[in-house]
This record gives structure tokens, sequence and C-alpha cells, in this order.
């Protein structure tokens, strides 16, 4: 059985995955108004990965006999000012993300509960590759702006980006 602390905690986290898959459908959708559709594309998949993640706290909680419990989620921002701020923000909400995981572990490991830290440990990777890959997009904005042709095929290489359904999580 869950501890209560870790239950609120993980509950937060669900509210947090969900908040990131808002944010970045928001990101598509502004990346749709301005004909960037390769961008669109891969905010919509980072958009799905995070509903997966949501899945994963849920099944897990779940899984402990704990209660899932939903609370309100807060709008996200629909407008940015280029694609460069509209990636520093990504960037910026996936640090947030890798804290709260990482206060999710301190948890785990405080509370000796050495399921949650198991668990955990797929989050904690996880995070090492949505910042890199939210970074490395960051660089190559950087080393092409004021080059709409860069831009061009920037937007070319998001659209290849697909979603691939994890298969150890169910529907
Ligand atoms: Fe679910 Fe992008 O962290």
């Amino acid at each position: 059985m869950l501890d209560e602390r870790m239950q609120n905690a993980l509950n937060e986290q669900i509210n947090w995955e969900i908040y990131s898959s808002y944010l970045y459908f928001s990101m598509s959708a502004y990346f749709e108004s301005i004909s960037l559709k390769g961008f669109a594309n891969w905010m919509r998949v980072q958009a799905m990965e995070e509903l997966t993640h949501v899945k994963r706290f849920y099944n897990y909680v779940i899984e402990r006999g704990g209660r899932v419990l939903f609370s309100e989620i807060k709008s996200p921002p629909n407008e940015w000012e280029s694609p460069l701020h509209a990636f520093q923000e990504v960037i910026e909400h996936e640090k947030q993300v890798t804290s709260r995981i990482n206060s999710l572990m301190d948890l785990a490991i405080e509370l000796r509960d050495h399921a949650t830290t198991s668990f955990l440990k797929w989050f904690i990777d996880e995070q090492v590759e949505e910042e890199a890959s939210a970074d490395e997009i960051i660089q190559s904005l950087k080393l092409n702006e004021n080059n709409p042709g860069g831009l061009f095929l920037i937007d070319k290489d998001l659209a290849q980006r697909t979603f691939i359904p994890p298969q150890d999580i169910g529907i």
C-alpha cells in the first residue's frame, strides 16, 4: 500500500504530466497557425508522449492499491514570440518536471519505498532525454536565426518524428 504522502505526490505529478500534454498541444496549434507543420507535428508527438507518462503514473498508483485523484489543470499560453521562444519554454518546463521527478525520488527514498524508487528510475532517464532533445532543437534554431531557409529545413526534419505507442502500459 502506498504511503499517503507518496500517493498525493504521485497524483500531483499526474496533474503536471497532463498539463505538459496540454502545453504541447497548445504549442502545436501555435505552430499550425504560423504554417510550420513539422514543428506542429513534433509538438503533437510530444503531447501524446506526455499522455503516456500520465498513464504510467496512473497504472502505478492503481497497481499499488492507491487512488488516482484528478484536480484542475491550469490553462496553457496560446501564443509565443517565435519558434525559439516556444522551445525555450519547453526546456524551462522540462527542467521543472525533472526537478519534480527528483523530489518524488527523494520522498520515495525518505519513505524507504523501494518499489516507487524503482518505478521512478524510468522517469529519471526519460527526463535526461527530454531535456537533451529540446536543447538540440534550440541550438539549431539559434544557428538559423534570421535564416528562413534553415528554419524550413528544421521544419522538414521535425516533420519526421512519429509517435510510437509504448506496448507496456495498456490503453
Ligand atoms: Fe513527462 Fe516531458 O515530462
